[in-house]
């Protein structure tokens, strides 16, 4: 029997699940590690430290965030540096022409900041923009080119967080970022990856092949210095005028003419009037663990915690981490929380979003019904699927000797952005108006079923799933991660601290394990590779679950309280870099 699934108002299927005892022999299936990044040892990917520890997703950017403390920084400038640097080391994923959110736990206050930098809408955007003559979304439309354009809000997000908590000058913190631009770096399988996929977007913009390719206009071959001087001097008039370098003069004139040239709505006022928002964390528990995450307008926080709330009661180790109950069980928390993400969330400044009753424990006592034998099965909202397109965004963590904690995913959401670039800027513009629902019940670039909060509007920034979390014991923090890939990110994050929390894996191991996916719509299990074991997949499939083989994208940045300090680790699946003193 298939259960339909109304969020909330819920009619009871099947009674609770089993609880039993515990295995007493502990998971019954070891972590499966992954190959590594080719070329990339796990020397790179792990380390301990009793001082500072760093972990991102660039090599040169994790690089600069420790320049900082060896300058006398603190971890706020550290982790302004890696963010300047990151943008230039992965202009695929992120960049000043994007935006994201940051947690700062400072110790001092023993308190959790909380930092929206997320885009906003155009104020001449609205609900309709996307919808073609017939009233059919047009994804494209919303994915490449300048309508897909929201205002970034990245360097000002980083601005006011610096302004607020940072120690070193800001043109120190963005001095590593101009290097970088100025002289390059040698392009990465990744990169080439990135490149080759969105070559066509790209070509039609001067500035980005210039930029990107070879002066042949070629894809670049892994090892070719990519140098990017547009950039390097948006750059360094950002570190000369602060946010005025970007939000007002020449880079702002620049860019807006490149995006109404092309038929595109932003405007000077909109860079002008950009605003960071502080905003109250979202809050929850695991079995004597606190856990801290991001609020809305990103979905993240809510759903981590609310799966986690969902599998507390599931006895989880009693099977394993990648037993079929505990991936069934995930997957079926995954198809909850994700049918909830459609129907409630969307920016909390547009409408109320009810975050804590999705958070609390009765709320999750009442779902447990939900938790059968069988998948449960998508039916509410029977969508066409849309292939899945290219993804990127970023994350990092760091962790200081005194306890304080940042944790911060940024974004221009997919590979490259719009694919365009403000002409003169070396800015590669975002393309997070695909983030937005196009129309009620329809798919993103991730398949995230979007709902009327989420409809553009002016101002409005539209929905994300970015999961920064901070996770604490007995006061102190003692996890903190995050990790890009779109709606994924909100079930890796939620594994990875399951694997911690419930299974008492060790950190490379619990980052490392098969990943498994489930939300919702579409309609399918994924589980990537190297996969479960055969026998698991059977028995998946024999609860009715569509099991697709498709890699989830993560790539977990996280570190660690040890006995000795932190241990960072860079998801080995990745090109990051783990290091501290
Ligand atoms: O905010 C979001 O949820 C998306 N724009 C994030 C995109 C992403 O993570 C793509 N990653 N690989």
């Amino acid at each position: 029997m298939r259960a339909r699934m109304p969020a909330l108002a819920l009619v009871v299927f099947f009674a609770g699940c089993a609880g039993g005892p515990l295995n007493p022999h502990g998971p019954t299936r070891p972590a499966r590690l992954v190959p590594l990044y080719p070329g990339h040892s796990m020397a790179q990917h792990q380390a301990e430290a009793s001082k500072v520890m760093i972990t991102s997703q660039g090599t040169v950017s994790s690089q600069a965030g420790l320049e900082m403390f060896r300058q006398g920084g603190n971890i706020v400038d550290a982790a302004v540096a890696v963010s300047f640097a990151i943008s230039v080391e992965r202009p695929q994923s992120t960049g000043i022409g994007g935006g994201g959110f940051l947690m700062f736990y400072e110790k001092k206050r023993d308190r959790v900041h909380v930092w929206d930098f997320r885009e906003r809408a155009p104020a001449r955007a609205h609900a309709k923009m996307f919808l073609k003559e017939d009233g059919t979304p047009d994804p494209l439309r919303s994915i490449d080119g300048p309508l897909a354009v929201a205002v970034p809000g990245l360097v000002r997000g980083l601005w006011d967080i610096h302004r607020r908590h940072g120690k070193l000058p800001w043109a120190t913190v963005v001095a590593p970022a101009v290097k970088l631009a100025q002289e390059g770096f040698p392009v990465y399988p990744h990169l080439v990856d990135a490149i080759k996929d969105r070559a066509a977007v790209l070509k039609l913009d001067p500035e980005a092949a210039r930029t990107f390719f070879t002066p042949e206009g070629e894809v670049p071959p892994v090892g070719y210095r990519l140098l990017q001087p547009e950039l390097a001097h948006t750059l360094r008039t950002i570190a000369e005028k602060g946010p005025d370098g970007f939000y007002k003069g020449k880079v702002a004139r620049l860019m807006v003419e490149s995006i109404q040239a092309r038929g595109g709505k932003m405007s000077l006022a909109d860079l002008a009037n950009y605003q960071t928002r502080e905003r109250r964390p979202v809050e929850g528990s695991y079995r004597g663990y606190k856990i801290y995450s991001m609020p809305p307008p990103s979905s993240g926080g809510t759903h981590v915690v609310q799966i986690l709330n969902l599998l507390e009661p599931q006895n989880l180790r009693q099977w394993g981490p990648q037993h079929a109950e505990t991936v069934h069980r995930f997957a079926t928390a995954g198809q909850i929380a994700f049918a909830d993400r459609a129907r409630y969330m969307g920016d909390p400044d547009f409408s109320g979003v009810p975050v804590k009753k999705l958070t609390s424990k009765a709320y999750a006592k009442h779902m447990q019904a939900f938790f059968g034998e069988r998948a449960l099965s998508s039916a509410t909202f029977p969508l066409k699927r849309l292939p899945d397109g290219p993804t990127e965004t970023t994350h990092f963590t760091l962790a200081d000797g005194e306890d304080n904690v940042v944790v911060s995913t940024q974004t221009i959401n997919g590979w490259f952005g719009a694919g365009m670039m403000g002409q003169g800027t070396g800015v590669v513009l975002n393309n997070e108006m695909d983030d937005f629902a196009q129309k009620v019940g329809a798919q993103n670039l991730f398949g995230a079923v979007g709902g009327d909060k989420n409809l553009v509007a002016p101002g409005k920034r539209p929905l994300s799933s970015m999961s920064p979390t901070i996770i604490f014991k007995d006061g102190r923090p003692v996890l903190a991660l995050g990790t890009p890939s779109g709606t994924r990110i909100i079930t890796c994050v939620a594994q990875t601290a399951l694997n911690v929390m419930e299974f008492g894996m060790p950190l490379y191991d619990a980052v490392a394990a098969t990943r498994f996916h489930h939300q919702w719509q579409p309609e399918e299990l994924r589980v990537e590779d190297p996969s479960l074991p055969e026998e698991t997949l059977v028995a998946l499939r024999g609860k009715g679950h569509n099991v697709v083989a498709k890699a989830l994208g993560c790539q977990i940045q996280a570190v660690q309280r040890t006995a000795k300090g932190w241990l960072g680790v860079s998801d080995p699946r990745g090109e990051g870099l783990a290091i501290g003193e």
